[in-house]
């Protein structure tokens, strides 16, 4: 007999087996109360297991994030984006040959079909590119409608490969159609990062080619957003997924989970706020701002990371490798001072608040010449191919079910109609 767990209620009890930390919820309806069989009311789902996975492992208490086993530091510092998407999508680390006819797939599937173009150009030049990348992406399922047949391996494989192909070209279109240039199509002479700052920046040049420390940087930011387990973007994939919804369908709602400023909107507020504070001096009162509960410090802070992000190590090290060729930014100076009271105030230390992978990435962001609201975009590219590896992970696990959670109804019970002359 394996470890067990026993509640007894009145004259119900219930032994669950505990199989890796968690036990099945649905054995709590053993458990009968005067409002119905035992459920737990987990907002957020801070405590609920949904999912068994074996993608990404975090260790937040200790700092440690690992692909498929592979520490994120490694990858980040021997692996390409590609690659680590393969790792992702596929459980191991490819051979050079795996590794040349994935390249050759996605790299043959960055071309967008010109209809495609017209619906991110049909909206207002001014509106948020996420909003702009949320359509094209949840139209892509209207360009290869063979993505709804999710149980055809080949269709699968074919749909994940178009949509990790097509996110830097949509990205780069919404961004372009955002300050006016007219549309760059994907290079063949470029890699996949490289070709993405191509088809961003490119102006009169026959062919633009970026400096390889910034497309290095932008290639190592990539890795480390390619997947972070379950959180918010992933869970709504998932639970998009689960009503057998293609991969586009799943990541266009995945891409709408990313936008809010808790989850990828951060690096944006982090560089907004560093501009609100301004200088030096007044790091001092913001902080005691946001310890009354005037605002948030943000980029610090992560519902798993109770340590050190070991992602943001890994940043802080680029910030100086990408200053090294740009010059430095200013706000870094006020980062830097934010970061050090911050951690040796009681308020962030009792709460274990510690930057998160935000906090430095915008600085980054913004010496590459990115403007803020294309901060989240850059998150999005690369997080596509988490969403893809645990789109397709949901779509085998023969345990998975239409993501329907339980409420606790807390309004008014049956009233009768009353005619809106009477009320
Ligand atoms: N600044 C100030 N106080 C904070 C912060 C912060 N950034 N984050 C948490 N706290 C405080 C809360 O006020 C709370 O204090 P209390 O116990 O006195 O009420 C305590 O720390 C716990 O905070 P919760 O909000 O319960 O923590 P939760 O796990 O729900 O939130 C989150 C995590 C959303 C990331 C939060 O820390 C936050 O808002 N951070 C700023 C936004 C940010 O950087 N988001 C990026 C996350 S990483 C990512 O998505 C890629």
């Amino acid at each position: 007999m394996g470890d067990t767990l026993t509640i007894t209620h009145g004259d119900d009890s219930l032994s669950a087996e505990i199989s890796q930390g968690t036990i099945r919820a649905t054995e709590l309806k053993k458990i009968v109360t005067p409002d119905g069989p035992l459920a737990t009311y987990d907002p957020g789902l801070v405590n609920t297991a949904s999912v068994k996975s074996s993608i990404t492992y975090i260790d937040g208490e200790a700092g440690i994030l690992e692909y498929r086993g592979y520490p994120v530091e490694q990858l980040a510092e021997h692996s390409t984006f590609l690659e680590v998407a393969y790792l992702l999508i596929h459980g191991d680390l490819p051979t050079a040959d795996q590794l040349a006819v994935w390249e050759d797939e996605v790299n043959h599937h960055r071309l967008v079909h010109e209809n495609a173009s017209q619906v991110i150009e049909s909206l207002r030049y001014d509106a948020h590119p996420m909003g702009k990348l949320m359509s094209g992406v949840a139209s892509m399922q209207t360009f290869y409608p063979d993505a709804r047949n999710i149980n055809d391996p080949v269709a699968r494989h074919e749909n994940i490969v178009r949509l990790l192909g097509k996110m830097p070209t949509l990205a780069a279109w919404a961004y372009r159609h955002s300050v006016g240039w007219r549309r760059v199509y994907p290079s063949d002479e470029l890699n996949y990062v490289e070709n993405f700052l191509a088809m961003l920046f490119q102006m009169q040049e026959r062919l633009y080619r970026p400096d390889p420390r910034l497309s290095r940087a932008l290639e190592v930011l990539f890795i480390l957003h390619a997947d972070h387990e379950q959180n918010c973007s992933t869970n709504v994939v998932r639970a998009v997924a689960s009503a057998d919804n293609d991969i586009y369908t799943s990541c266009g709602a995945g891409v709408g989970a990313l936008f809010g400023p808790l989850h990828g909107g951060a690096n944006e507020a982090v560089l907004r706020m560093l501009r609100e504070i301004g200088s030096l001096d007044r790091v001092p009162e913001f902080v005691a701002g946001v310890k009354s509960g005037k605002a948030r410090l943000m980029g610090f802070g992560h519902r798993v990371y109770k340590n050190y992000d070991p992602r943001a190590k890994v940043i802080r090290q680029a910030v100086d490798d990408v200053f090294s060729v740009t010059g430095v930014n200013p706000l870094l100076q006020i980062a830097v001072e934010l970061e050090k009271i911050a951690l040796s105030d009681e308020y962030f230390t009792s709460r274990r608040l510690y930057p998160n992978v935000d906090f430095y990435s915008g600085l980054i962001y913004e010496a590459l010449h990115f403007p803020p609201a294309m901060f989240t975009v850059l998150f999005a590219v690369p997080r596509t191919a988490g969403w893809a590896a645990q789109w397709l992970e949901g779509v085998l696990d023969p345990e998975q079910k239409i993501t329907r959670p339980k409420q606790i109804y807390t309004g008014e019970r049956r009233r009768d109609y009353v005619n809106i002359d009477n009320r």
